[in-house]
């Protein structure tokens, strides 16, 4: 074992210079465990703001990047100016960008082998919706997800998974620990079948979907849970109990 739990807070479209002043002073409270590496995903307009109001202790992420260094991409942001900002992480793939953005698995994989190449670290989401769930084809979805990226990334070092069940997103309705534990340990299987043992001794899989401080020390106890990425209670002082689950 020995993975650093991990854990992500997913702001998207929220907040603005007065919410995220607030918020900056409860994560600059804590106390943050410091065992565990917090990633805080923000909006593109207040990267630097947040950079600037949080300690080096804990990593900002963008929500998104393009998949080349720069050019005629209107609207887009690149790995590279992220670096510029100091920003060290983005969070790509996640089921937003994919069901609303359209964006497919292989944009996905590109985004994910660019911004590795820049040296960026990345949490790259994954996860099945309702209907593949009870259509039994939770592990296909996540395996095929998971494949596009492998097929392209040859150093998982500083690769994050997070498996969101798309059905758990935002619902209140949370996986159980069981079942995060079960797709959880099948796709470290998976990793081992078809990547190496050791890369899925070492990979850090993320849980999101409605993590709260009231669910999330259950869920952090399953042995294959390596952290979570957090939507909704990541904008509320509770972030610092999730943060803090496996204490
Ligand atoms: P949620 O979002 O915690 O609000 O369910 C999780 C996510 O989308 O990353």
């Amino acid at each position: 074992m020995g993975r650093k739990f991990c854990v992500g807070g997913n702001w998207k479209m929220n907040g603005d210079k007065a919410t995220i002043t607030e918020l900056a002073k409860v994560l600059t409270t804590g106390p943050l465990n410091a065992d565990t590496e917090v990633v805080i995903g923000c909006p593109a307009p207040y990267l630097s703001l947040t950079r600037s109001l949080l300690p080096d202790t804990v990593n900002i992420a963008a929500q998104n990047c393009y998949k080349v260094a720069k050019g005629a991409f209107t609207g887009e942001i690149s790995p590279a100016m992220l670096k510029d900002l100091n920003i060290g992480w983005v969070i790509l793939g996640h089921s937003e960008r994919r069901a609303i953005f359209g964006e497919s698995d292989e944009l996905i994989a590109d985004k994910v082998v660019h911004a590795l190449a820049e040296g960026l670290k990345v949490i790259a989401c994954i996860g099945e919706t309702l209907q593949e769930r009870e259509a039994g084809q939770t592990e296909a979805v996540c395996f095929r997800q998971t494949k596009a990226i492998a097929d392209k990334v040859k150093d998982w070092s500083n690769v994050v998974i997070a498996y969101e069940p798309v059905w758990a997103i935002g619902t209140g309705k949370t996986a159980t620990p069981e079942q995060a534990q079960e797709v959880h340990a099948a796709l470290r299987k998976w990793f081992t079948e078809n990547v190496s043992a050791d890369v899925a001794a070492a990979i850090r899989i993320q849980y999101g979907g409605s993590v709260t401080a009231a669910n999330c020390r259950e869920l952090a106890a399953k042995p294959d849970i390596d952290g979570f990425l957090v939507g909704g209670a990541s904008l509320k002082p509770e972030f610092v109990q999730i943060v803090n689950a496996r204490q």
